[in-house]
Formats: C-alpha cells, sequence, structure tokens
C-alpha cells in the first residue's frame, strides 16, 4: 500500500508512531501540505467571498475583547516557540518549531486582521487596553520557563497547556461564531492540533527515557491550572457560552493533559 501524502497522514497525526512522527511531521515539507490544503485560496484566514455577517454592538463589543485575549495567547505562543528553537535537544525540534513560529505568526495576523475587519482602529491599543489580567500573567510565567532554559517544563508550559487551551476554546468557540470568525478560528485550529501532537510526542518520549521529570511537569501543571482555568472561564464568559458548558470544556483541556499520565 502507498504511504500516505503529506495531507492525508495530517489528518492522523496523534495516531502517528513515534518515529514516523518524527520523520513525518518535523518537517517544512509536511508543514508546507498540511497547510497548502486549508490556506490556500483564503485571505487572512478565511475565504475571499466570506460575507460579514450583521453582529449587534454589544456581541461585536464582546467579540474585539474575545480577540484581544486570543491575541496575548497567540504572542505568548509566537515568542514561546520563538524561544524554545533556540533551547530544543535536537534538530529535529528545532525544525518543527520554527514551522510552529511561522503559525504562531499568522495566527496573530489574521486575529489582528479580523479585529481590523471588525472597525477597530488601533487593534494593537485595543490588546493592551482589553487583554485579561490572567492571560497576560499566563504570558509571563510561560517566557519565564522559556527564558530559564528548562526545555521540558517550557515545552510542556507552551505545547501541551497553552496549545490545550487555545485549541478547546477556539474549537468551541467556532461553533457559534459569526461565519468569518468561525473560519478564521477552523484554520488556527488545524494548525494547533499539530501543535500539540508534537508537545505530547516529544514529551512523551522525554518523560519514558528521564521519568524523574514527570515530578518537575507536574509542578508545572499545578503552578499554572488555577491561571489556565481562570482564562477559560473569562473567555467563556465573553462568548456567551452557557455556564452550564463550561465545566465540561475544563474537563477537556484536563485530559488533554492528562494524556502525558500526569495527575
Ligand atoms: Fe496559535
Ligand atoms: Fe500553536
Amino acid at each position: 500500500m502507498a504511504k500516505p501524502g503529506p495531507r492525508e497522514a495530517f489528518s492522523e497525526v496523534h495516531d502517528l508512531a513515534p518515529d514516523e512522527f518524527l520523520a513525518q511531521v518535523q518537517s517544512f515539507e509536511f508543514w508546507f501540505h498540511s497547510v497548502e490544503g486549508y490556506l490556500a485560496g483564503t485571505n487572512y484566514g478565511h475565504r475571499v467571498d466570506a460575507v460579514e455577517a450583521h453582529l449587534a454592538e454589544r456581541d461585536r463589543e464582546r467579540l474585539v475583547t474575545v480577540l484581544c485575549n486570543y491575541c496575548v495567547g497567540e504572542t505568548a505562543a509566537l515568542e514561546g516557540a520563538s524561544g524554545l528553537v533556540a533551547i530544543a535537544p535536537n534538530r529535529h525540534a528545532k525544525v518543527f518549531l520554527s514551522t510552529q513560529v511561522v503559525d504562531e505568526g499568522r495566527h496573530l495576523e489574521v486575529l489582528l486582521h479580523r479585529m481590523s475587519d471588525l472597525g477597530v482602529l488601533d487593534p494593537e491599543a485595543e490588546v493592551e487596553r482589553r487583554a485579561s489580567p490572567s492571560i497576560r500573567a499566563f504570558k509571563s510565567r510561560l517566557l519565564a520557563l522559556v527564558a530559564s532554559k528548562d526545555w521540558e517544563a517550557a515545552l510542556f508550559a507552551q505545547n501541551v497547556i497553552l496549545e490545550a487551551m487555545e485549541f478547546t476554546v477556539f474549537q468551541t468557540h467556532a461553533k457559534t461564531a459569526d461565519p468569518i470568525t468561525a473560519e478564521v478560528l477552523g484554520g488556527i485550529v488545524k494548525d494547533e492540533r499539530r501543535h500539540i501532537g508534537f508537545g505530547e510526542n516529544e514529551l512523551g518520549r522525554r518523560l519514558r527515557e528521564s521519568p524523574h521529570r514527570r515530578a518537575r511537569i507536574g509542578e508545572v501543571k499545578r503552578d499554572l491550572d488555577a491561571l489556565v482555568l481562570e482564562t477559560f472561564e473569562e473567555t467563556l464568559r465573553d462568548i456567551g457560552l452557557p455556564a452550564a458548558e463550561r465545566p465540561d470544556l475544563g474537563r477537556s483541556y484536563l485530559a488533554a493533559v492528562a494524556r502525558l499520565g500526569l495527575p
């Protein structure tokens, strides 16, 4: 049977054996074929002919606030991933992270552009004005871990915690968002899925080789959990998700980190 091409393999990214993952996913070759499948012909992450829906002023305001928080998360991911390139212990990981840096830069760009589309004159200033204290605090903690050159801890905070948080929130938000925002988020989610795959694969292997590192990862998780759950709460309230559905989202984030065998 023919080996699946990068695009087919992409859909199975979580099912690949660790060696196959290294050989296929951690390359620009794989990255290019993956993103081509969902970005070709788009304009800032959405179809060129997508039509802007009418948003009530209150809904527009809430959406802008949520996008400001997403911009802080994506800036954290962009700065975090680029810092991780320098401390990655092998060249395969450096190549993968360089594709991630490109993805995160694109995410930030399309979110800032979405705000401009919504009539925000100075998106940068709006992010400064509106972003929540919890996502700002998470960004500082993540970048401090990267600066401390603690590879496993920083990779865990970036490619498992932050990515799982973004994946879960964006996927949920896309279900109820206006069509253009939903398309933009849908494209981002496809990238975040690949980033989590890398984080789980790399960390899983490191933890199997050196089980003593598990305690340090558990420590980072306990340190960041409260901030992550607070960020969830704020964002879900702003996107108008019914309160009854919020605990499920917290659980799905915890399930993502539990796949690494952490309590
Ligand atoms: Fe991202
Ligand atoms: Fe990401």
